[in-house]
């Protein structure tokens, strides 16, 4: 499993992919939703839910915990209510960054939670500075020893507190609603992110019983109260906003005909702008994106744009590989900003393999000069280096001439549910090998 590879037929450049393909829940909520499930007092039903190797991480890590968990059909079931433990297991948690938003409602239900010091990753350092200072503000004591974090509420609860990010980050924002939840008092929180993903967690919690005013803004207040109850009210998980700019720049690239349906347009917005003035055709409804007669062969007319990452509602830089990738094809230069990530041009190295033409300007900026025509060659493979560039380097082998070889798909396989099953029902040629 981990070392999976894909074999992939390209198109050379023609536009043969036809069908619709329908957006499974995003693994990004519902790790959140996963988490959430230590604050409540009976058992949550969770639904629509991805079948992706990070849930899979989420509930060995809650299992370890003590969680009694069913996972069938899309359907995850989690009984968070007797818990042993709040000592998250060190393995699991440093393989998956997610892991870390379980400190705030281990913390404010037990008043204590441990866990690893999460190491750098493929697309940078990732600390948790800020999660650390704002649990210091709320009154826990932090002690660092070992490669581990113990944290402990003073008097067993945490306050409440005023709470200012020096960055918007969407883990922190998630982790501090969730910890003044069951916390004494009101925490208000100030800058935070504002993804769509953390709204959907808020909705579902202030159903349960909590109180969460501003999730989607830039300032949320929290009044603490006690354990939430589902009352067998589900968690229904969001579409997948990152699935759905994927699907839509394959689309464009490699679709004559393509529908994306069960997805939410409004909140790919930046994404449909900047495509769309690239000269994307596409017809937007509520819960639905279609390409239609996007012609039979890739030409030049699609044109360059700059593209600059940014929190949400700007434009994500889980789509930065991607739209890359499309940039690649377009007329003319582009210049692609990451300000979110020091680390997460790496896969560039696969375009290259096959032709593109990128110059590195720094590590946070790259120009691409487009029209490039893209050729596998024999002998080399190519790297998936996290999920989101997976699937950049799978729409790269798609337009590409020649066969093609994608490593380390176990990255793909966190975060996409069968892609290859639903890449194969629009007419890709694409198998997976397994190496166990
Ligand atoms: C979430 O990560 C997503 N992960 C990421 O998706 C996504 O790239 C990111 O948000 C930005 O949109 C999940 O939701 C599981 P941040 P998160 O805290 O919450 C810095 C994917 O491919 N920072 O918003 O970890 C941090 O280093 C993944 O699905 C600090 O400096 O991201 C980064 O530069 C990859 N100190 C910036 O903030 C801190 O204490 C934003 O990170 C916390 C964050």
């Amino acid at each position: 499993m981990k070392n999976d590879t894909f074999i992939i037929e390209g198109l050379g450049g023609k536009k043969t992919l036809n069908g619709e393909v329908s957006i499974n829940g995003a693994k990004n909520a519902v790790l959140k939703a996963m988490a959430a499930t230590v604050l409540f007092s009976d058992t949550v039903k969770l639904e629509n839910v991805p079948d992706t190797e990070d849930v899979k991480k989420m509930n060995s890590i809650l299992e370890k915990l003590g969680a009694k968990i069913s996972h069938l059909d899309h359907t995850v079931t989690i009984d968070s209510t007797k818990l042993n433990t709040s000592d998250i297991d060190v393995d699991l948690a440093q393989s998956m960054r997610a892991s870390v938003v379980l400190t705030g409602p281990l913390l404010s239900r037990f008043g204590k939670v441990v866990f690893p010091v999460p190491g750098g990753c493929v697309i940078g350092t990732r600390p948790i500075d800020l999660f650390i200072e704002a649990y210091k503000k709320m009154g826990a004591e932090v002690v660092q020893d070992n490669d581990a974090y113990t944290i402990t509420a003073k008097g067993g609860k945490l306050k409440g507190a005023e709470i200012f990010f020096n960055i918007q980050t969407v883990g922190g924002t998630e982790t501090l609603m969730m910890a003044g939840v069951l916390a004494e008092g009101k925490t208000v929180l100030k800058n935070c992110a504002m993804e769509p993903e953390i709204v959907s967690v808020a909705e579902y919690l202030n159903s349960c019983g909590a109180q969460i005013k501003g999730a989607g803004t830039s300032t949320i207040e929290i009044i603490g109260g006690g354990l939430l109850q589902s009352k067998g009210n589900s968690y229904i998980t969001m579409p997948d906003r990152i699935e759905t700019g994927s699907f839509l720049i394959l689309g464009a690239l490699c679709a004559n005909n393509l529908k994306i349906t069960k997805c939410n347009p409004a909140h790919i917005e930046s994404t449909i702008h900047l495509l769309k003035e690239a000269g994307v055709d596409m017809t937007i409804g509520k819960d639905f994106i279609e390409i239609k007669n996007n012609g039979v062969v890739l030409n030049s007319s699609f044109k360059s744009v700059n593209v600059r990452t940014h929190e949400y509602p700007g434009f994500p830089t889980d789509l930065q590989a991607p739209m890359v990738t499309f940039l690649s094809q377009t007329t003319g230069e582009s210049i692609v900003l990451e300000t979110i990530y020091e680390g997460r041009f790496k896969f560039t190295d696969n375009l290259k393999k096959l032709g593109a033409d990128i110059t590195i300007m720094n590590p946070r900026e790259i120009l691409i000069h487009g029209n490039a025509e893209l050729k596998s060659v024999t002998g080399e493979s190519l790297e998936s280096y996290d999920l989101r560039a997976g699937f950049a380097t799978v729409i790269a082998a798609l337009l590409a001439k020649g066969t093609s070889v994608v490593n380390n798909v176990y990255y793909i396989d966190r975060g996409y549910e069968n892609l290859e099953g639903r890449l194969s029902a629009l007419g890709a040629k694409i198998v997976r090998k397994s190496v166990c």
